[in-house]
């Protein structure tokens, strides 16, 4: 565990404000980070709830553009302009699944993510796309759920993929009835950032407890 943790802390502290001293600072950024969403307003809006359409890698992007957007302000006292926010490892993380082409269908029946089809499609077979899902959707439910986002968790909701809809959760409340566990932990990860008294470690660890949270229910449904 002491080993899991200081690679934790590699992996999430310190990654944005490495990549930061790269020669441009437009390179540290998960691709096409400037064009995504970077509010609730940029979103489409039906019967008085935002739609995220999940499955679409700017609208994916944009939940944890927001999230850092919001999350900003708790981060402030340990470094200037977001730098030590640990969330921003989980962005990057995500641009580089799309970059490097994991969020394409891998089986090829569709074009679904694939450059000369529908490049930004997240396709609902890949593994990649699959997993991360947990660690997009259900990071961002479980902040609106704990106050942070600014907005009722009544109020967004994100659309299902093509199949599978039984493996994901589409809103706070049901993913508090289908992945009870992965949002408890990550509920108790915002309460500690929301906390004044919390220094950067603990943080870690309990970011570090809701990402093992994710990944174990993730690979369940997801086994391969
Ligand atoms: C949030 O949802 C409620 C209930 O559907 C609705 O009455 C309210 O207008 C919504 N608020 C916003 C800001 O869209
Ligand atoms: C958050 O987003 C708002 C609206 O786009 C922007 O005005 C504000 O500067 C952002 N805050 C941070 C800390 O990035
Ligand atoms: C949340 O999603 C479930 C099904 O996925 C639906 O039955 C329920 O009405 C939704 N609740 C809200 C508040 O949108
Ligand atoms: C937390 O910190 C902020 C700013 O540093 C301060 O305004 C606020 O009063 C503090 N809250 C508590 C509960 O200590």
């Amino acid at each position: 565990m002491a080993f899991s943790l200081s690679w934790a802390c590699v992996i999430f502290g310190c990654i944005f404000a490495s990549l930061a001293g790269t020669s441009s600072i437009s390179e540290a950024y998960p691709p096409l980070w400037k064009e995504s969403p970077g509010q609730f307003s940029d979103y489409n809006v039906e019967n008085g709830k935002y739609i995220i359409n999940v499955w679409h890698y700017p609208e994916r992007l944009g939940t944890y553009k927001i999230l850092l957007n919001k999350t900003a302000k708790y981060f402030e006292k340990f470094a200037p302009e977001n730098e030590q926010n640990i969330l921003w490892g989980l962005a990057v993380q995500h641009g580089w699944q799309y970059h490097t082409g994991r969020l394409a269908d891998p089986t090829q029946t569709t074009d679904c993510g694939h450059e000369s089809g529908d490049h930004l499609c997240i396709s609902v077979d890949s593994w990649s796309a699959d997993i991360n899902y947990y660690l997009s959707a259900m990071p961002f439910f479980a902040a609106v759920d704990s106050g942070i986002m600014g907005i009722s968790s009544d109020n967004v909701t994100v659309l299902p993929p093509s199949k599978d809809q039984m493996s994901f959760c589409y809103n706070v409340s049901s993913c508090h009835s289908s992945f009870p566990e992965v949002m408890k932990k990550w509920n108790e990860f915002y309460q500690h950032v929301k906390s004044n008294s919390s220094n950067c470690d603990d943080l870690l660890k309990y970011l570090w407890a809701a990402h093992v949270s994710s990944l174990e229910v993730a690979r369940k449904n997801f086994h391969n």
